[in-house]
């Protein structure tokens, strides 16, 4: 991942951190879920790498949240959150929020009971990004994260071939291609789950409007500049299918835990 991407990706989420929570159900849904696979105690420390708005605090408890983000507004609004929303201040006795780069994390060997990741790594290596959460991990305890699978927003994707053959949407990973990058990574993951979710829309402009609410409209190693004007916006209404006059987006959704055994 170059330097220009991850600044990019950085200004992205640094501007929508003020509208990210407003627009981020399915994020929420996702972190909800994924929040089943952990196993917390009044104990535990946890690290939350590409926290955002620290959403995972709604869902765990424990003794430390440490959350880490490469975009400095989310954190901003992270820190406010936790220190003034009663669904989040109690769930742990202490709160540490810095700016890190999830390949590479300023933390030391072995210092979290748990370390979590919801929806950032599709903009990563993700071999090393796995390497840098086992190491940050105790013996004995897990690395739970999900990403986004190559089927997610393939209806937009497929809609912009209508326009030109420039790279709009962001390429994700197939489930084989994260097998072998867990490999890589040269660690065991206990659970591998494929969900399917769907958001609906009353049209292209609103999900493009919603991307870019959650900051997620960054496409790695853009072609060119692809500004839409109002005519290439309504050929890509026109392209994109339609169902009882909806546009639906997918969203195709890794959930993994790697348990860390004790040595
Ligand atoms: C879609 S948001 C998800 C936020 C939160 N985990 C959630 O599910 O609500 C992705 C987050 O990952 C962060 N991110 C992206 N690349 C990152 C990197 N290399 N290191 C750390 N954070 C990163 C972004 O800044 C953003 O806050």
């Amino acid at each position: 991942m170059s330097l220009s991407n991850k600044q990019l990706i950085s200004e992205h989420f640094s501007k929508a951190a003020a509208s990210y929570d407003g627009a981020a159900q399915l994020q929420l849904a996702v972190i909800e879920r994924a929040s089943k696979y952990l196993t917390l105690s009044t104990k535990s420390k946890v690290l939350d790498v590409g926290c955002g708005t620290a959403n995972l605090v709604k869902f765990s408890q424990g003794n430390l949240y440490q959350g880490c983000d490469i975009s400095q507004g989310m954190l901003k609004t992270a820190q406010h959150k936790v220190a003034t929303c009663a669904d989040y201040k109690n769930n742990f006795r202490q709160f540490n929020f810095e700016q890190a780069d999830a390949h590479d994390l300023p933390f030391a060997d072995n210092s979290f009971d748990v370390v979590f990741s919801s929806l950032a790594w599709q903009w990563c290596d993700l071999t090393k990004v796995i390497q840098q959460a086992y190491r940050v991990c105790k013996p004995g305890g897990q690395v739970v994260f999900t990403t986004l699978l190559a089927n997610t927003l393939v209806e937009l994707k497929q809609a912009f071939v209508a326009l030109d053959t420039n790279n709009h949407v962001n390429n994700f990973l197939t489930i084989e291609e994260v097998k072998q990058q867990i490999a890589q990574a040269e660690v065991t993951c206990d659970v591998l789950e494929v969900i399917d979710h769907q958001t609906h829309y009353d049209s292209v402009k609103a999900l493009l409007k919603e991307l870019k609410a959650i900051g997620a409209n960054t496409v790695v190693n853009r072609d060119k500049s692809t500004g839409l004007t109002r005519a290439k916006l309504q050929k890509l209404e026109n392209a994109y299918p339609r169902h009882s006059n909806k546009v639906t987006a997918s969203w195709q959704t890794l959930y993994s835990c790697i348990n860390k055994p004790l040595k």
